[in-house]
């Protein structure tokens, strides 16, 4: 390593700026989000001085603890490994893994979440990790988990420094037992809020569950994983089949042209449906059967006896199958079930 390209050092950063970017326009992303893709490099300067105040992708900037190196940070325990991880791989994961540590200097507890580089030959996983670092970087909201720094430690891993979030998924969280409405509003109030200020920046999240969702002890929420994020001008559309079955809007199944604000909706409504019930909206034994009860809009009905009209009524305005006629976050927002009836 020459001299010069210390982890850490501005250099350095810029050395991961272009490994990122170098190929972040993959064969397999289609030509409108290649076109975005392209268009915010090209419009930085632009986007540097928009109503945010930052820099889109400044790793250029000081993170929190100003430019840090992996030395800066000492290692508690590993929390959590990569998606496509098989027994085999333990150690390895899909593309690495996420652990607790501490920032020296500071004594704060992170989490890193490390990028194995041998693990993104391919340049999806590339562009969709610039995409997570882009878009966390843009995000200011005391309900989305924030970025404090992204470092390359050259040979091996880039990695991204975040707030530590100690807590639960909401998956546990919601699944140890019954919440009561005014919890579940509590909780999902927060949810939609940060939907609603991501949606405003232009970022939409793609992967919202219930995992995705940390609960803090005190109830606070946390929103983490902009791994499948992304950045869209408004009412702009996509085509990329992704998240996760279970929470996939029906216009994403059936493969059309979608809007991704509107998918995040539909994600965040089974969300809510699951705290309110305990079960998923859409029934199957398989991701295909649970994909064909959602396409054929087979919503289950919610129980009249354990759940509020209200609470039922935003259910349905956020699972709406057309989704032009779905709510958007911010029209939930003022929905009475979340509003505490000022709508
Ligand atoms: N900032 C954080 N604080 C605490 N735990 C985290 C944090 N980020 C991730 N985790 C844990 O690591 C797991 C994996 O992280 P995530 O960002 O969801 O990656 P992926 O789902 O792509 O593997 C999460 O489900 C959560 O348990
Ligand atoms: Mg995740």
């Amino acid at each position: 390593m020459p001299p010069q390209m210390k982890p850490g050092t501005t250099m350095m950063r810029n050395a991961l700026k272009k490994y990122l970017v170098s190929d972040s326009k993959p064969p397999v992303i289609r030509l409108s989000e290649q076109q975005n893709l392209t268009s915010r490099f090209q419009n930085r300067r632009q986007l540097s001085t928009s109503s945010r105040g930052t820099s889109v992708f400044s790793l250029k900037k000081e993170g929190k603890y100003g430019f840090t190196k992996l030395d800066d940070y000492e290692v508690v325990k590993s929390i959590g490994i990569g998606p496509l991880l098989n027994a085999a791989a333990i150690g390895k994961g899909a593309y690495g893994e996420v652990v607790e540590a501490v920032h020296k200097r500071s004594g704060d507890a992170v989490a890193l979440k490390i990028y194995a580089k041998s693990r993104m030959a391919d340049k999806t996983r590339k562009a969709n990790l610039l995409r997570e670092v882009r878009n966390l970087e843009a995000i200011n909201h005391p309900n989305v988990v924030k970025l404090y720094d992204c470092i390359d430690d050259v040979s091996k891993n880039v990695v991204m420094v975040m707030e530590f979030v100690r807590g639960v998924s909401l998956k546990r969280y919601a699944s140890a037992r019954r919440l009561s409405e005014k919890e579940v509003a509590h909780l999902f109030r927060q949810i939609v809020s940060a939907v609603a200020y991501c949606h405003s920046k232009g970022v939409a999240h793609r992967d919202l569950k219930l995992e995705n969702v940390l609960v803090t002890g005190n109830g606070t929420v946390k929103i983490i994983d902009l791994g499948f994020s992304i950045w869209t001008q408004r009412g702009q559309k996509v085509k990329i089949l992704c998240g996760t079955p279970a929470y996939m809007a029906p216009e994403i199944i059936k493969r059309y042209e979608y809007d991704p604000q509107l998918a995040d909706i539909w994600a965040a409504g089974v969300v809510l449906y699951y705290l309110l019930s305990g079960t998923f909206p859409f029934k199957g034994g398989s991701p295909e059967e649970i994909g064909k009860s959602i396409a054929e809009s087979k919503l289950a009905e919610l129980d009249s006896n354990k759940v509020s009209s209200g609470a039922a009524e935003l259910v349905r305005a956020m699972l709406t199958a057309d989704p032009s006629h779905r709510f958007t976050a911010f029209a939930a927002l003022q929905h009475p079930f979340l509003s505490g009836g000022k709508s």
